[in-house]
């Protein structure tokens, strides 16, 4: 254990076992606020309500706000503050409280709490922000009705939004005017939401299967309302969806979401006005990718959701944030595999995944889903509450089956509609409604780590029977050292080795002990195993199928996600065992892409997957000691041999997809792909032509999709076209802040040997700046997974790393502390990685003045 030297005591540690609930209620309150960036005038004036029978005093928490003045019915009193909280001694059951602040928002660089954004002004209040805007109980379990009344100049903000329905406007004299906004459905705190800008609405009307009309707005500068469309799409789309497959119907006579430039995250769900991220809202074939499409419709469906899962019924305190967050990623993934296909989905989402979730945990941070313990909430937004969350609430409907699965949605809305719940309310509303028994399965809700499942097949030729033996074990996790069996939904076939037919149904396998053994009769020929299909448990499967038995699943099972993670298995012991020899035997890999690309039965999207290879990361993730430029090299060289043995392959795919004008379908854009992908071969096979080609397409785009995928190939080439493009792609975009991040996580992402010198360079760039989030992560969040690049044996990937968190600190802590997870994966590289990965942490705890985000992330890190 390593002495940690820090310039700061460390902060506290809140525990779930410690909850208690609100001493005092607050069920109404009056907002009215004073707009202007520099100072904002907050008076806030609270009902409050004792809750129960106890002599405790009223506390409000506030974040570095000083109070004005503060009355009790009226009268002024005097308080005293503790920490930053304003605590009042007070006798009776219920009182007027009236505080008054004042904020300035053009320094708010936190981007929590009331902040300026290109003109507008805006709140984040998710988690902890709103005790930034006023003194309150600031937690998620205190519901209040909320009446907000704004005034500003008329000039500068002409409009003025917040949650819930408007209920009057005027003008005043001064140029300035007024509005108020009145949300019936009490709500806690971190839903409150206010917007202030000269803004425009793409504006639709939707009608409810009810009939009621709502009146929609996606709220945005002028100059960018023709890229809302898609935006506005999306949400009656979502609207519907909602209806439809959960029976949830919209609530208020407005839904409003407005798009900001600065925003520390996707988006946010606040009551009746969604904020966003302006990337989550603005597209057009000129600036968004495909990617950005499908995850626009993503994020805004998701937020939609959340109006019910999560804002009717709410979180109980954050150690529940999976109960909102898992089951919305859920609805969302199910949204969109609904708008296409089903399959591509589902490997965009392992992939995603195994990307982010499984390595968090396998790492220091590593939490369950309902975590035990935080110093600060805002470091658990992570992929192991949204989308390992989301994973478990998928197991619980395969248990259930869709009928159960939708009468425990019904029940658990019902019955808590209106109420701050928690995962146990969720878990025993399915267990009541599917009339299952749920108790060993919520080990999901408690244990850390990523189960392994051991599989292995025997066949006795004779009775014709199949003996299939499963084992599985959870990896120790910080503070887990001993783990229990998990309930792991495993959904398998067997096919037949020699004619590629299914050896009966599919069987959906609960495995629940540590092992166990599945007899299969009428097993004629040698079977194979397919398993986990559909990734129905999120788990590590390992197999002792041979390279031959994998690329024969890749080309007849009839699971087109199980086909592409038997090519993904394949590739990936290929590359492991290339790295462990120096030498690669590529023959089964060329031979089953060369099969999967050449079928004419298979859709373009899905061949596009299937065909890539893993990622580096992914493939250090299946080593004890991770060897960066091994890995590199050896899946340089598979991607070379692909790229060469199958050029016509490749060419014929790349000619066949040359779409027409653009239309954003799932097969146009699956041909988008395809094309990109094989334009990635060609040019990894060294094609004399390849850069010719690349920069053709680069320039004869009409739309992003292809612009960007021809500049991403050029970029990691050493062609004259590549100083081109880029030049050509910054001086096109230099005034659309979106598509400059492209070209700046392009670069960040380039595989060439100079990709840590150019980002580094990138990083004095005269548009590099650390205060606008997406700028930041597109350079320096993206070089952290640049494996090869980041792990420079110099050490200095990771000393850029930590300068760089060291100076975003200290404007927008959320933000660093989430770039900080790279760092802290020394334990899984050698020795003397490992050394210059802790120093840099040492090093960032040792600054003065850090934040508690990045000290928790940091401290944690070197544990
Ligand atoms: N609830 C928002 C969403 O999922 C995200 C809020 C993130 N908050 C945070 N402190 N990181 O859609
Ligand atoms: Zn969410």
């Amino acid at each position: 254990m390593d002495v940690i030297a820090t310039a700061s005591p460390a902060p506290t540690t809140i525990h779930r076992a410690d909850y208690r609930p609100p001493d005092w209620l607050v069920p109404e309150i009056a907002l009215e606020f004073d707009l202007a960036p520099a100072a904002t005038r907050v008076r806030a004036t609270l009902s409050v309500t004792r809750n129960g029978a106890h002599d405790r005093p009223l506390r409000l928490d506030g974040d570095a706000l000083t109070p004005l003045s503060v009355t009790v019915d009226g009268a002024p009193v005097s308080w005293e503050m503790d920490g930053g909280d304003l605590v009042l001694a007070l006798g009776g059951d219920a009182h007027s409280i009236t505080t008054e602040v004042e904020l300035s928002p053009e320094t708010n660089t936190q981007l929590m709490g009331l902040y300026a954004s290109g003109g507008l002004l805006c709140t984040q209040c998710e988690a902890e922000g709103f005790r930034r805007i006023t003194f309150f109980p600031d937690r998620p379990d205190v519901l209040a009705r909320y009446s907000v009344r704004m005034t500003a100049d008329k000039a500068r903000f002409p409009i003025l939004l917040a949650n819930g329905d408007p209920v009057g406007s005027g003008n005043l004299d001064d140029g300035r005017h007024w509005a108020e906004w009145n949300d019936p459905f009490p709500k806690p705190s971190y839903l409150f939401a206010l917007v202030a800008g000269d803004l425009v609405a793409n504006r639709s009307t939707f009608v409810t299967r009810s009939g009621r009309e709502v009146q929609l707005g996606i709220w945005v500068r002028a100059a960018d309302l023709p890229k809302t469309d898609h935006a506005l799409q999306a949400l009656e789309t979502s609207m519907r969806w909602d209806e439809q497959v959960y029976g949830r119907e919209y609530d208020l006579d407005v839904f409003n979401i407005v798009a900001v430039d600065d925003f520390n995250f996707g988006a946010m769900e606040n009551k009746g006005l969604n904020i966003f991220n302006s990337r989550y809202i603005l597209a057009d074939p000129d600036t968004a990718t495909d990617y950005d499409y499908d995850g626009i419709a993503a994020v805004v469906a998701h937020e939609y959701f959340h109006n019910w899962s999560g804002n009717r019924v709410t979180c109980r305190d954050w150690f529940q944030l999976s109960l909102k967050e898992g089951f919305t990623v859920y609805r969302d993934q199910s949204f969109s595999a609904d708008q296409g296909s089903p399959a591509v989905k589902r490997i965009e989402d392992v992939r995603g995944l195994r990307a982010a979730q499984f390595p968090e945990d396998a790492g220091p941070l590593a939490h369950p889903i309902r975590p035990d313990s935080y110093m600060e909430i805002s470091n658990f937004y992570t992929a192991t509450i949204y989308n390992k969350g989301a994973e478990v609430i998928r197991m619980m409907a395969t248990l259930l089956g869709a009928q159960k699965f939708r009468a425990g949605t019904d029940l658990y809305f019902d019955r808590f509609d209106g109420t701050a719940a928690t995962c146990e309310d969720f878990v025993a509303s399915m267990e009541e409604a599917g009339d299952t028994d749920l108790s060993q399965f919520r080990r999901w809700y408690s244990q850390a780590g990523t189960p392994r499942v051991t599989a292995s097949i025997s066949h006795e030729q004779g009775s014709g029977r199949a003996l299939l033996t499963l084992a599985q074990a959870v990896p120790p996790t910080p503070g887990q050292p001993d783990k229990a069996p998990m309930v792991l939904p495993l959904k398998l076939r067997l096919f037949g080795s020699e004619t590629g037919a299914p050896l009966g149904p599919e069987r959906l396998v609960v495995l629940s002990d540590a092992r166990a053994e599945v007899v299969f009769e009428g097993v004629s020929e040698r079977p194979l195993l397919s398993i986990n299909r559909g990734f129905s448990a999120p788990v590590i499967v390992e197999t002792d199928r041979s390279a031959a038995d994998l690329a024969f699943l890749s080309a007849h099972d009839d699971d087109p996600f199980a086909r592409y993670e038997a090519m993904q298995q394949l590739m990936l012991d290929t590359l492991v065992a290339a790295v462990a020899t120096g030498r690669g035997d590529h023959a089964a890999v060329i031979a089953a892409v060369k099969n999967t690309l050449t079928d004419a039965k298979l859709d373009h999207a899905f061949i596009a997957e299937a065909v890539l290879l893993p990622s580096e990361s992914f493939v250090g993730d299946q080593m004890g000691v991770v060897d960066p430029d091994a890995i590199f090299r050896a899946r340089e060289a598979l991607r070379r041999d692909l790229g060469q043995r199958l050029e016509s392959e490749w060419r014929a795919a790349y000619d066949a997809t040359r779409a027409g004008a653009f239309a954003y379908t799932p097969a146009a854009k699956g041909d988008r792909r395809l094309k990109t992908v094989a334009l990635g071969y060609i040019a990894a096979g060294g094609a004399s032509d390849a850069a010719h080609l690349a920069f053709r397409q680069f320039e004869a785009a009409d739309n992003m999709t292809d612009r960007q995928g021809a500049l991403v190939t050029l970029t990691s080439g050493t062609s004259d076209e590549r100083v081109a493009a880029l030049d050509i792609f910054y001086n096109r975009y230099a005034d659309n802040p979106l598509v400059l991040d492209k070209w700046f996580q392009v670069q960040a992402l380039s595989s060439r040997d100079d990709a840590l010198a150019a980002v580094e360079e990138l990083a004095r760039h005269k548009d590099f700046t650390l205060a606008n989030p997406n700028r930041a992560r597109a350079l320096v969040g993206a070089f952290g997974v640049n494996q090869r690049a980041f792990h420079d044996l110099s050490g200095r990937g990771y000393r850029f790393l930590a300068d760089q968190l060291i100076a975003l600190d200290k404007l927008n802590p959320q933000t660093a502390a989430k770039l900080l997870p790279p760092l802290g994966r020394w334990k899984r590289f050698d020795v003397a990685r490992a050394a210059l990965m802790k120093a840099e942490l040492h090093r960032i705890l040792a600054t003065p003045g850090l934040s508690k985000d990045m000290f928790e992330q940091a401290s944690k890190s070197l544990d």
